[in-house]
């Protein structure tokens, strides 16, 4: 982790109030996990106080190269937004765990809501070059200008389920609507019964008899505590990246502090990934 100056060599808005940056970060060189993250100072002075938290969306193709992807929300990202070309950003980073794929998992679900879909691009290729049998992705949106990241994991081999509030692109609902359909295609019981339509379904489950399934979420809470429930019903592995407010960033302040089943965590130095089963609610 470092703090470094990153010099904006791309700020482009790629639909209404989504921006991609692309940084080049003065002498970096360190490995970069996806879901890590940045803290960004989004001014050019001390206003906001607060650096803000952005994901690393991507890398590449040198070490010191890396993309962002944020939505204006407020007065932080409102300024990054309009920060120009080869101007400078001051950034800490990479910051937190990261995701980490056990290497019995082949097949992978992954689901974001709204700006969840900054992180899973960046998992997305890792996956696509090292693990892949099949990576399903399901993007949740308010509106079809709000559907961001689809090319990209097209390109990368993935099934790609889009599901929006209003339905003006794809299914109409919300993204956990799509994850019990999606599971389905792990259901490989010979005799063609399913957990969807059988009484014993409380016996037999996803995760019992195909465990090389893992789920990777990013989203608000409400996503992520029904991808829990739907993720603890069949026994799935899952990993979510937490979208707690932040203070330092490093670990220092509490300001980020969620409930597990060991005990109070950060979510900027133990997190922002957790395995979902951990979090207590
Ligand atoms: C680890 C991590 C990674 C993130 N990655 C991304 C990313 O890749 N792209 C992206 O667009 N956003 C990301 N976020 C969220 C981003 O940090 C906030 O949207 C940003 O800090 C808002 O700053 P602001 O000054 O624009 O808004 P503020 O003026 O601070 O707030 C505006 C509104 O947004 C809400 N808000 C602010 N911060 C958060 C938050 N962390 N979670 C939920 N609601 C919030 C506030 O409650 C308020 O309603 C990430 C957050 C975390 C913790
Ligand atoms: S933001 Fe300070 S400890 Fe996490």
């Amino acid at each position: 982790m470092i703090r470094t100056k990153a010099e904006i060599l791309v700020n482009q808005e790629i639909a209404p109030g989504h921006f991609k940056v692309v940084l080049k970060l003065e002498d970096f060189s360190e490995p970069i996990r996806a879901g890590q993250f940045f803290h960004i100072r989004a001014g050019s002075d001390y206003d906001p106080l607060l650096r803000r938290p952005i994901s690393v969306h991507r890398t590449g193709p040198t070490p010191d190269i890396v993309e962002i992807l944020y939505k204006v929300v407020g007065k932080g990202t409102r300024l990054m937004s309009r920060r120009s070309k080869n101007t400078y950003l001051d950034a800490i980073g990479p910051l937190g765990n990261g995701f980490k794929v056990p290497k019995s998992q082949s097949n992978f679900i992954l689901i974001a809501g709204g700006m969840g879909v900054a992180p899973l691009v960046g998992l997305c290729e890792e996956l696509a070059k090292f693990r892949k049998r099949s990576i399903t992705v399901i993007i949740g949106a308010k509106t079809k200008d709000c559907v961001t990241c689809k090319r990209e994991f097209k390109d990368l081999g993935a099934e790609v389920i889009v599901v929006t509030d209003d339905g003006s692109e794809g299914e109409k609902g919300v993204s956990t609507d799509m994850l019990e359909p999606a599971l389905k295609q792990f259901d490989l019981r010979k005799d063609g019964s399913s957990p969807y339509t059988t009484k014993d379904t409380a016996q037999i489950t996803i995760g019992d008899y195909c465990p090389e399934v893992g789920i990777y979420a990013c989203g608000p809470t409400a996503m992520l505590k029904a991808v829990a429930k739907i993720a603890k019903y069949h026994r799935i592995q899952t990993q979510a990246s937490l979208e707690e407010r932040m203070g330092c960033g490093i670990g220092a302040c509490l300001g980020c502090v969620v409930k597990t089943r060991t005990g109070y965590k950060r979510v900027c130095k133990d997190g922002p990934v957790f395995d979902l089963e951990d979090l207590i609610w």
